[in-house]
């Protein structure tokens, strides 16, 4: 398949045929390659989530979820308390190859609760249990992301300009995705909406994964680099900003990609809604603000030396590198979830959805 295969609804994330192994798309690979990647190891699973191979919140629950599935089946004979343990010691394993998106834990938790519903059942039927749960969190997703969309492009008018920031598109969930749900929606029923897509530095999801599924859609995006958000939207070419999140703290605060924040600050500055689209499963009631959320550092050298021909910066200087960041309630119009549209006061309102 190459890239100029309409990708509109991918298979992102399936089980092989067998149910032996999970298949992806590589999203490192895209947009110049649409490779997929067979993974049946452990090790190779973990790997997939730490080196963004599968990457988005909503999309590494769903494939968290069908790692465990493969991965306990070879387990299946094990007895009981055997296999519960290595199923536990397993989930602990594939949380920690990222901690800030609670999708991952909040997947992994469903898998382990499955696989600990029932002590007297034959364990081969345990597993099948597992592949039941793993298989509900993914067609959840596909339902999930229809409603949002539907939320969103309530919002929206034939025409507008809207921002989006790193990619919450069907790539980083299962089918229309979160923040650009609407927009993709839209385009199925005719109406037309703009999208200025950020680049998303450093890791550029915006122009290798947002542009490249826009596109592939037939959607009007302009890519732009991320300092030019405040120029388009002084410009009075921005109606809304949609992004998506990777973990919904109790009082709305919001974890996102890097530079999120700072596109939520500028939208305040113009006055222009802006908007987090994403399950109710990305909305962590344990978590009363977002200053209590662990935002993942990753290598220096993303910023240094990915992407340049030749080195761009000293190759010793110091880097900050976070992957997210935290927006502010007080700088969030709504939260659009399946549930519907959650305004603000978001403490008080989406206790209401618990
Ligand atoms: O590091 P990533 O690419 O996994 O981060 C992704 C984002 O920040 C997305 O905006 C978020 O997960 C929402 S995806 C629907």
């Amino acid at each position: 398949m190459d890239t100029n295969e309409k990708m509109i609804h991918p298979d992102n994330i399936k089980l092989s045929a067998d149910e032996n192994a999970v298949v992806i798309i590589d999203q490192t690979q895209l947009p110049g390659r649409l490779a997929f990647l067979t993974l049946s190891e452990r090790q190779d699973c973990f790997d997939a989530i730490k080196k963004l191979q599968v990457r988005g919140a909503p999309a590494i629950g769903i494939f968290a979820g069908y790692a465990m599935y493969i991965l306990a089946k070879q387990w299946k004979d094990l007895p009981y308390e055997a296999f519960l343990e290595n199923v536990r010691e397993l989930g602990s394993y594939l949380v920690s190859s990222r901690p800030t998106a609670v999708n991952l834990s909040w997947a992994v938790q469903r898998l382990i609760d499955a696989a600990g519903a029932d002590p007297e059942m034959p364990v081969g039927d345990i597993v099948l249990r597992m592949g039941a749960e793993a298989k509900a969190i993914h067609n959840e997703d596909m339902e999930m992301c229809l409603k949002i969309a539907e939320h969103g492009l309530s919002l929206c008018k034939e025409g507008e300009g809207i921002l989006t920031h790193c990619n919450a598109g069907p790539l980083a969930t299962s089918r229309y995705g979160t923040a650009l749900g609407p927009v993709m929606l839209g385009k199925e029923r005719g109406m037309n909406l703009r999208v200025y897509a950020d680049e998303t530095r450093p890791l550029l999801h915006g122009a290798r994964l947002t542009a490249y599924e826009l596109c592939q859609a037939g959607v009007d995006v302009t890519l732009i680099c991320d300092n030019m958000a405040s120029v388009v939207m002084k410009n009075g070419w921005v109606d809304k900003v949609f992004v998506g999140c990777d973990r919904i703290a109790a009082n709305g605060d919001t974890a996102n990609k890097i530079g999120t924040s700072g596109v939520a600050i500028l939208a305040g500055y113009y006055h222009i809604p802006f908007y987090v689209l994403g399950p109710t499963s990305t909305i962590d009631f344990d978590t009363p603000a977002g200053k209590d959320i662990v935002i993942e550092q990753r290598d220096p050298d993303e910023i240094r030396t990915m992407w340049y021909e030749k080195p761009m910066a000293p190759p010793d200087v110091k880097c900050y590198n976070p992957s997210f960041d935290i927006t502010d309630h007080s700088l969030i119009a709504g939260i659009i979830t399946e549930k519907g549209i959650i305004r603000p006061p978001f403490e008080e309102n989406l206790l209401k959805l618990k």
